[in-house]
């Protein structure tokens, strides 16, 4: 199935990251939040799932431990989409309307991607809430292979000993990879240098940031 949303039809503009845990969303993000704050857009950095859903139990559980049975999946993937909705349409929808540069650490596509990934193929209702919220004007999905994104998590002293479920990441890379052929999505390889991604990301945003020409806010 086709993941469709909400076209925004306002000033602003949403740019939206996802990847694996280590692909280098947080790294690239704050080299774009810094050259677009340079040039005075007024820009709105925000992360999803928030934190009502990342301090709840039955996120906890499926995040830190690999005995998650005490849960369905499904009963964490709807609080998680009930958060986005919420997020999406009380947070970022209104910032774009304000004319401001929206940027998301992860977006519905995390969502989909693991929902997927854990075995839920047939599930319906998750197309139909990602139909009301915003479509970004452009999707990135970092990709680098699992081996070197579990080295960078690992290389982080207080994630040295995380659990991490390897099988698990193969398949959300395989989400992700598709997902970035579909509607307005940009699949960007972080296995080469920095400089080198965060150059094919510019050059996306910049493209977008022309065709808005005076509609983004500039402070
Ligand atoms: N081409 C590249 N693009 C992005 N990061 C890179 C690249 N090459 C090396 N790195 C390194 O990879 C690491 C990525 O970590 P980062 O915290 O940005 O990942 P993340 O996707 O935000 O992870 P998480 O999902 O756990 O928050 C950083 O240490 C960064 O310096
Ligand atoms: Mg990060």
């Amino acid at each position: 199935m086709e993941l469709l949303m909400k076209p925004h039809r306002t000033p602003g503009m949403l740019i939206t990251f996802c990847g694996l845990d280590g692909c280098g969303k947080t790294t690239m993000i704050r080299r774009l939040v810094e050259i677009l704050e340079k040039q005075g857009c007024s820009v709105l950095l925000t992360k999803q799932p928030t934190d009502f859903v990342r301090k709840s139990r039955i996120f906890r559980t499926y995040m830190d431990s690999p005995d998650h049975d005490a849960y369905d999946y499904r009963s964490l993937s709807l609080l998680a989409a009930s958060d986005r909705v919420q997020h999406s349409n009380r947070v970022i929808a209104p910032a774009l309307a304000q004319g401001k540069v929206v940027i998301s650490d992860r977006y519905f596509y995390s969502c989909l991607a693991n929902l997927h990934a854990r075995g839920f193929l047939r599930d319906r209702w998750i197309y139909e809430i990602a139909r009301d919220i915003p479509q970004p004007d452009v999707a990135f999905f970092l990709d680098v292979d699992v081996d070197t994104a579990i080295r960078r998590v690992r290389g982080r002293e207080e994630e040295k000993d995380r659990y991490i479920d390897v099988e698990l990441q193969h398949r959300l890379r395989r989400e992700y990879r598709e997902m970035a052929a579909g509607r307005n999505g940009n699949l960007v390889p972080t296995d080469t240098s920095e400089e080198e991604s965060f150059g094919l990301i510019w050059t996306a945003v910049q493209a977008i940031l022309s065709e808005k020409d005076g509609g983004v806010r500039y402070a």
